[in-house]
């Protein structure tokens, strides 16, 4: 069965290392199938039903995003209020998710240290990714390890994308 990865990107032509790690996932079309939520939904208007079915024939699924004011974009914010549906997800009947194993993708323009205690952020890069873990516990899903690269607000140069782009493809891989 293959990786699941969901791209919410709200500009991929204007992105540099969204679209780059892009690149490197459709050359492996055999493991991962690639379901980019802005260009599917440039309305907001998500088709809930297909994205359910989507989730219930995957059981890796990865979320790749730019980190947004420390958060998701907001197309994917809303995927999940859409998609994560009572009697779906959770409450009664609600179990469709449970197993399933979740892994975050992100590129983030802060570098590694400012997501601290002591850095500009305040807050480590997990701290700020607990509300996502909850989620996962309140739904019964799994969290497998994420995957984060930093810096590229503050003058990140060309090959730091390469390389950020060749270490995303080789944790996916052994994901
Ligand atoms: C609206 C907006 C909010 C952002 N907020 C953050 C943030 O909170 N933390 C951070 O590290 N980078 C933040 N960034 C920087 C992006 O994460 C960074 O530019 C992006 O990950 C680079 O990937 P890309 O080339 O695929 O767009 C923000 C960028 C934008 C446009």
């Amino acid at each position: 069965m293959k990786t699941l990865i969901i791209l919410a990107h709200p500009d991929i032509a204007g992105s540099r290392v969204n679209r780059r790690w892009k690149e490197e996932i459709l050359k492996h079309a055999d493991k991962f199938e690639l379901h980019e939520l802005y260009s599917l939904y440039p309305d907001f208007k998500i088709d809930v039903t297909k994205e359910q079915k989507l989730l219930e024939t995957h059981d890796k699924i990865v979320l790749q995003y730019p980190l947004y004011w420390s958060n998701f974009p907001p197309l994917l914010k809303k995927w999940f209020d859409d998609v994560f549906a009572y009697g779906w997800a959770y409450g009664t009947g609600g179990t469709k998710l449970n197993g399933k194993l979740f892994s975050l993708a992100i590129s983030a323009g802060a570098k590694e240290d400012m997501y601290s205690k002591d850095g500009i952020e305040g807050f480590s890069l997990q701290e700020v990714l607990s509300p996502f873990k909850a989620t996962l516990n309140f739904v019964g899903a799994k969290p497998m390890a994420d995957f984060a690269s930093y810096g590229f607000l503050l003058g990140a140069s060309d090959e730091d994308v390469e390389n950020s782009a060749k270490e995303y493809i080789d944790f996916l891989l052994k994901l």
